[in-house]
């Protein structure tokens, strides 16, 4: 949002620009002599240098040396002559051929040579950020290219992208547009990225990178990050993903449509990252005059490991990255484990009832509200009929709504505009918007189509759903926006010949509807749901507050899901819910203890029928409800420090410290038996301060599993492995609350 206003404005300068070049008056003059252009945070730098010949090559993205300019006379010992320098927005053309391109353009004559040189440079202060702009330009086909870099100095984050413009008089095609290229020097690198599929997401996957190519991508159109996150970190002379030492480069794409993010090692050993759209069936003509804005690329580098690199990232997330990111969010009953399609007035009372009473605070209604001639009773029918099911809910979702907010609760709300079920008026009223080819079959899965968000119509369309649907009743608090399904026989009946704009298109259309619905509703609450974790990047979550981690409630299973998770996202974004047992998608049994203190490491709600809670179940989740409330502000805005990863042992364990040390919260799962005699875990705490004394009190059981229980004890000894507590049986879990005394 913030950054959405910087860019019309700080577009003005490019266009004026464009059209002096359309013109063919003003030919780019190269400024001669070399440059150093530094992007600085508090405690890693990018220098980035203008050769003699107008070539601009990075040369260090690491920690901050006082004086950068001792980079002017720096040699990267690559050889120009055989294209193998560290090119900063390498475009196909010159030497430039051997290592995976930034940019591939087609010119009008056929040729496809981009030669850029560096034009010009501007800094510009805005307060807490600096953003520098860097403009490119080839001198013959006057192609422009800005580099902008967006410095975050306290959270030593750096956003870069590229505008691409067409300063000739013809239409150009841009074959391939990444936001930006990075080059790192070392001897060896170990990526860490996260691959999944449904109620599997996150997964993390570590591997040394070898000479050639891994690539991580998404040609989905929709539901980019189920299977592959566009996020990574990569361990710099390492072969290990430490936590709190070793130096840590992590990247994050703001984009939820098709991305690609490629990383060569080249011939000369180098890590060259590339990240940006998927140019997957997605070349673009760029008319005369016109820009092409790619998303933004989030970058950190720390010397302090996966944990700071973690760090820096929540903490910009929090002030900048995530709508409303940093506040507490209500806790919550969600339906849909609990009901399903299966619910009229009074069941929903009645759960808002059980959840007002065990002290959640906000009730919100999942799938199966709506439909009249298709009414939507399983997943087959109504998807597009956005009008309420008046022999389900006969009141009015006002009335539902009102009955919560006189309990003192919120009340939220499902939808999925995005989508039609062939059963549903919309797709006899509206057959043209459905992605399709034309003579092929349209596939179904989950028996829906998908909405073509590229036409404008249907981008209204979806706008509308979302105003009608909050039109419903003044007292909507909260909308679970969901997408679940990708696309398949992909076309678009709106953009005629020009096909390959689709999945961009798409994208861009998905954010501009987000964007209008921001203006209009500024403080809903908007959950990013795409089959769980189909949409789980840091383009959504400019628009949304947090994202439905994944459909998979099963706690064995979230603590892998959320430790990837929280490599690259916050906790505060992190919805988490405790559900019935046997668990619905993995048929675990695991105690209501364990699902409680794992959902409360993130954002904590309920997701099962409450009336099928025992009495003593409903009194420990009222107690776990309630003391979460006295520490949920750690986690939501607390430092995260991870203590044991459950993909390297039988442990997980994590806690969150408050930004003066002065409080803190421990979580401690056991995943697998260890045995009855050095069963425990002594886990060294982290990011107390040393000297600092500090009360350890166990929640939510009236006998500790740690000998210390009750004690104060200085930070450290807790951080030099006094901390011992004995959760060794399978499905054991602690959760600790320390304050400074
Ligand atoms: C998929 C979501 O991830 C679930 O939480 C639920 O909202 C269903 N869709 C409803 O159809």
């Amino acid at each position: 949002m913030r950054r959405q206003t910087l860019l019309t404005a700080a577009n003005l300068l490019p266009l004026i620009l464009s059209a002096l070049l359309c013109l063919g008056t003003l030919l780019p003059a190269f400024a001669d002599g070399k440059k150093v252009i530094p992007i600085e945070t508090d405690n890693t730098q990018l220098v980035l240098l203008v050769e003699e010949s107008g070539s601009l090559i990075t040369v260090h993205y690491g920690p901050r040396v006082e004086d950068p300019t001792q980079f002017l006379d720096y040699s990267t010992h690559r050889a120009n002559e055989h294209g193998c320098g560290p090119v900063t927005y390498p475009a196909i053309g010159s030497r430039y051929l051997i290592g995976q391109e930034a940019l591939s353009v087609i010119y009008p004559d056929g040729y496809r040579n981009t030669e850029l040189r560096y034009l010009s440079h501007e800094v510009r202060n805005l307060g807490e950020r600096v953003l520098t702009r860097i403009t490119l330009s080839d001198e013959l086909t006057h192609l422009r290219v800005d580099l902008l870099y967006e410095a975050y100095p306290h959270e030593d984050v750096i956003l870069t992208h590229s505008e691409i413009t067409n300063g000739d008089r013809k239409d150009v095609t841009l074959m391939k547009y990444a936001s930006c290229s990075m080059h790192v020097e070392g001897e060896q690198f170990l990526l860490s990225h996260f691959h999944g599929s449904w109620a599997d997401e996150m997964q993390l996957e570590r591997e040394v990178l070898g000479h050639g190519i891994v690539t991580i991508e998404s040609r989905r159109g929709t539901q980019a990050t189920q299977c592959n996150n566009p996020s990574f970190m990569v361990s710099i002379n390492s072969d290990r993903l430490t936590e709190e030492y070793g130096e840590v480069l992590a990247g994050a794409l703001c984009w939820s449509a098709n991305y690609q993010i490629t990383f060569e090692r080249d011939e000369t050993g180098r890590l060259n990252i590339i990240s940006g759209i998927n140019p997957f069936n997605s070349e673009y003509r760029l008319s005369p005059g016109k820009t092409f804005l790619t998303p933004d690329m989030v970058w950190t580098r720390s010397s302090n490991g996966a944990g700071g690199a973690s760090r820096n990232l929540h903490a910009w997330a929090r002030r900048w990255g995530v709508y409303g990111g940093g506040e507490v969010n209500p806790t919550l009953l969600n339906s849909w484990e609990g009901a399903y399609f299966s619910f009229t007035t009074p069941t929903l009372l009645r759960m808002i009832d059980d959840a007002a009473d065990m002290g959640l605070e906000m009730f919100v209604l999942d799938d199966g509200w709506f439909g009249v001639e298709y009414p939507r009773n399983g997943d087959a029918a109504g998807l597009g009929d956005w009008v309420l099911n008046t022999k389900k809910i006969p009141e009015g979702i006002d009335y539902v709504a009102s009955y919560a907010h006189a309990k003192g609760m919120k009340f939220g709300i499902w939808i999925e505009p995005e989508m039609v079920n062939p059963d549903s008026r919309l797709a006899h009223e509206h057959p043209d918007w459905v992605i399709q080819s034309p003579g092929r079959e349209i596939p179904q899965s989950r028996n829906q189509w998908v909405l073509d968000l590229s036409n404008p119509q249907v981008q209204d369309f979806v706008y509308g759903v979302f105003d009608s649907v909050m039109k419903l009743s003044p007292h909507i608090d909260y909308v679970k926006w969901d997408c679940n399904r990708i696309m398949a026989s992909v076309g678009s009946k709106y953009l005629g010949k020009e096909q390959n704009r689709l999945f961009v298109e798409y994208g861009q259309g998905l954010y501009s509807v987000l964007a209008r619905i921001r203006r209009t509703y500024p403080d809903v609450l908007i959950q990013c749901c795409s089959s769980g974790g189909g949409r789980v990047d840091y383009g959504a979550l400019r628009y949304c507050n947090e994202i439905w981690t994944s459909d998979n409630t099963d706690a064995l299973c979230r603590s892998y899901i959320q430790y990837s998770t929280s490599l690259i996202y916050p906790a505060c974004v992190m919805a988490s819910h405790v559900s019935a047992v046997p668990n619905h998608q993995s048929g675990n049994v695991t105690p209501l203890k364990f699902r409680f203190d794992m959902a409360c490491s993130g954002r904590l709600g309920m997701e099962l029928q409450p009336r099928n809670l025992t009495a003593a179940e409903k009194e420990y989740a009222k107690r776990a409800i309630s003391e979460y409330k006295t520490y949920r502000d750690l986690v939501f805005k607390g430092d995260l420090y991870r203590l044991a990863s459950p993909y390297d042992g039988d442990h997980y364990a994590l806690m969150y410290v408050s930004s003066d040390k002065s409080r803190a919260v421990v979580f401690v799962y056991c995943l697998k038996y260890e045995n009855r005699e050095t069963g425990g875990i002594t886990l060294p705490l982290t990011g107390l301060d040393p000297k600092g004394r500090y009360s350890v009190k166990e929640l939510g059981v009236d006998r500790s599993c740690w000998w210390g229980d009750g004690k104060t004890f200085q930070g450290d000894f807790l951080q030099g492995g006094g901390f011992n507590p004995r959760v060794r049986t399978q499905f054991a879990s602690a959760v600790f609350y320390l304050e400074a005394r």
